[in-house]
């Protein structure tokens, strides 16, 4: 027979999330993630199998709080970030962010795997398995609020309160348009070739001159992949079967354009 360590069974125990079978409950997971920052988060991961949707939301250690949500029927990705404001600068309460491109096949387990998950050791402060490259995202393009369901029934809950800073990319739109996405959703922003002097704000001194705002983020946990074990027993023998999940951190720097320096006041040079 087996010895210990080929157990199956031994297997399970060591992963830090269990796939059972979902009760149906409200499918939500918390999980305390340290992020790069120092600041220990607690994440939530919630998903909708109705909306075949994924949302993970965290707070900062600065305040901000970072919203990811993966529409799977539409295949879009959105990120929210809500900035707090510093008011003695007379800054609004905070400022929202929202930045939408396309969602590529196996990025992030479905919504469906993700509503059978279930927590272990709620208190454990966990690391991802894999910590994936940064990607850079150029958002020089605007998308219009009150046109933008057309992308995903999500962009209007999640970007009403970015209302003028809402931005995708240039390659996501010529792909929306192929798919029958009307060209009055978007509104192409002020390129390098049309403002060749145009700074980036991290080195621009005037608050009134229009400069290239970057913003950063990291998801620090999420389900990226299904990881898949073979029955060692029974009829099914030698058929794989869900096991469980392995857990990816990924960064996202976007680049888009603003009218302002003070739009973007958190971009400064370190
Ligand atoms: C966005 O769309 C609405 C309604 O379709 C329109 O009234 C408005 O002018 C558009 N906004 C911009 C900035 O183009």
């Amino acid at each position: 027979m087996f010895s210990r360590r080929d157990r199956p069974g031994s297997v399970r125990t060591v992963l830090l999330v269990a796939l059972v079978a979902s009760l149906g409950a409200a499918a939500e997971l918390r999980v305390r993630v340290r992020l790069s920052d120092g600041h220990i988060a607690e994440e939530t991961l919630e998903a909708d199998g109705e909306q075949d949707s994924v949302t993970l939301e965290f707070k900062q250690g600065d305040g901000t709080l970072i919203t990811f949500l993966a529409d799977f029927k539409q295949e879009v990705k959105l990120f929210r970030a809500l900035i707090l404001g510093e008011p003695e600068r007379g800054q609004n309460q905070y400022q929202a962010l929202c930045f939408i491109t396309r969602l590529n096949s196996n990025e992030i387990i479905p919504s469906e795997s993700m509503a059978r998950l279930r927590q272990k050791n709620p208190h454990a402060i966990r690391s991802a398995e894999e910590r994936r490259t940064e990607d850079q995202l150029a958002m020089n393009v605007a998308v219009n609020l009150s046109r933008a369901w057309q992308l995903s029934a999500h962009v209007h809950n999640m970007c009403a309160e970015a209302q003028e800073a809402i931005y995708t990319r240039e390659v996501d739109v010529k792909h929306w348009l192929d798919k029958g996405v009307e060209g009055s959703v978007f509104e192409i922003l002020p390129q390098e070739e049309d403002v060749p002097d145009l700074q980036t704000c991290a080195t621009s001194r005037d608050m009134w001159q229009a400069c290239s705002c970057r913003y950063s983020l990291r998801l620090e946990w999420y389900p990226c992949l299904l990881k898949y074990c073979r029955s060692r027993e029974g009829v099914s023998k030698g058929s794989p079967y869900k096991c469980g999940i392995k857990s990816c951190s990924k960064g996202y720097r976007f680049e888009y354009y603003v009218a302002h320096r003070h739009l973007c006041l958190w971009d400064e040079e370190t």
